[in-house]
């Protein structure tokens, strides 16, 4: 754990994912210094991050040593950018998802930072060449994706560029991993990186499944939430197949023949549109979540289920931990 105070981070953008990450740098005990074009945004980040300190606080969910309160005195709203970035040893992007904002707010930090700095952005889909092209420090430039909602879904998706340093990359795991979250890294530039990729993969066959009248929308998500999502809460598809036979070529060999003609009957990519297959889905989603105009409630509902099962999964971890490699 990081002393108090001990360094600083710059963050670029207040809104959801800036604040998230605010409180996941304050946790380890780095100063923070948060920006935003409108300054008004960083005065409710400032109100919120304090009201979500207090909430992680009563759910166990407050990570480090520190006390909200001192987690909170480690964030400091600026009103200027220069401010932001100075002396910061890691400066993480989290403006709006278009290319042109980001490519601007990059080329007006380039210059105000030192040599040793880390350059960051949580994009969700744009890559990292495409952002830090022509930046005098692209090579200290890399990409971190975070899962909504960060504090309870800690993955962070590490994607290089062809030109990022290989200790710039290495730095950044070890930082994510030092304030709770689970750093992956994606080894190559790849549209839509991977949990992106993972979850469009599906989205396209739960459309094709629903649009071909196999199951409701509703039964559909019942398949993701009572079936293959509680599984996949704790294991991936490729522990599951190591534990489901005696293995990886044993699941191969008995299995693999049956997959593959099940995959040839998955169709390539259709675009989602308005039309009969959306009507069904929307009928279903209003039946399970309630109408468009009390989402909140829904929301609110899932919030609280995400941030039980992230208890539980940090309480599982310190016994498997404390029980050793015996587990
Ligand atoms: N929301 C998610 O679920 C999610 C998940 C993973 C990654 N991301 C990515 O994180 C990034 C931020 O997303 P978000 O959901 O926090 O967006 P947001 O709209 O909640 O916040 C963006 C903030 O950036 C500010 N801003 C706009 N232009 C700016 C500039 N030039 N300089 C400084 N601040 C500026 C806005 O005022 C706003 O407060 C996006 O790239 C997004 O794709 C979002």
């Amino acid at each position: 754990m990081a002393e108090q105070g001990r360094r600083k981070v710059g963050i670029i953008g207040s809104g959801l994912i800036g604040r998230s990450f605010a409180m996941i740098f304050a946790s380890g005990g780095y100063k923070v210094t948060l920006f935003d074009l409108e300054p008004d945004q960083v005065s409710k980040a400032k109100a919120d991050i304090q009201t979500q300190l207090g909430s992680l606080e009563r759910e166990g969910l407050l990570r480090g040593s520190l006390s909200v309160q001192q987690q909170f005195d480690l964030i400091t709203g600026v009103t200027d950018l220069a401010t932001c970035v100075k002396d910061a040893f890691f400066v993480l992007e989290c403006v709006p998802e278009r290319l042109d904002i980001k490519r601007s707010v990059w080329s007006q930090v380039d210059p105000l930072v030192t040599d040793d700095v880390i350059l960051s952005s949580s994009t969700s889909a744009l890559l990292p060449s495409a952002i830090s092209e022509g930046l005098r420090h692209k090579d200290r430039f890399v990409i971190c994706h975070p899962t909504n909602p960060p504090f309870y879904a800690p993955l962070v998706e590490v994607v290089p560029s062809q030109w990022t340093r290989a200790d710039v990359v290495q730095t950044t795991m070890e930082l994510l991993r030092e304030v709770g979250q689970v750093p992956v890294l994606v080894k190559k530039e790849v549209a839509g990186f991977v949990l992106n990729r993972l979850q469009f993969a599906i989205m396209g066959e739960a459309w094709r499944l629903v649009r071909d009248g196999v199951i409701s929308a509703g039964d559909l998500d019942k398949v993701m939430s009572s079936g293959l999502g509680t599984r996949y809460a704790f294991i991936g598809p490729w522990e599951t197949a190591y534990l489901n036979a005696e293995g990886m070529d044993s699941y191969v060999e008995r299995y693999a023949d049956m997959i593959f003609d099940i995959q040839k009957h998955q169709e390539s990519a259709e675009k989602m549109a308005l039309g009969p297959t959306l009507d069904a889905i929307k009928t279903d989603m209003e039946a399970v979540a309630g109408p468009i105009s009390d989402l909140q409630t829904r929301r609110q509902w899932r919030d609280n289920r995400l941030a039980a099962l992230a208890k539980l999964k940090v309480e599982m971890a310190a016994a498997d931990q404390k029980a050793g490699p015996s587990k």
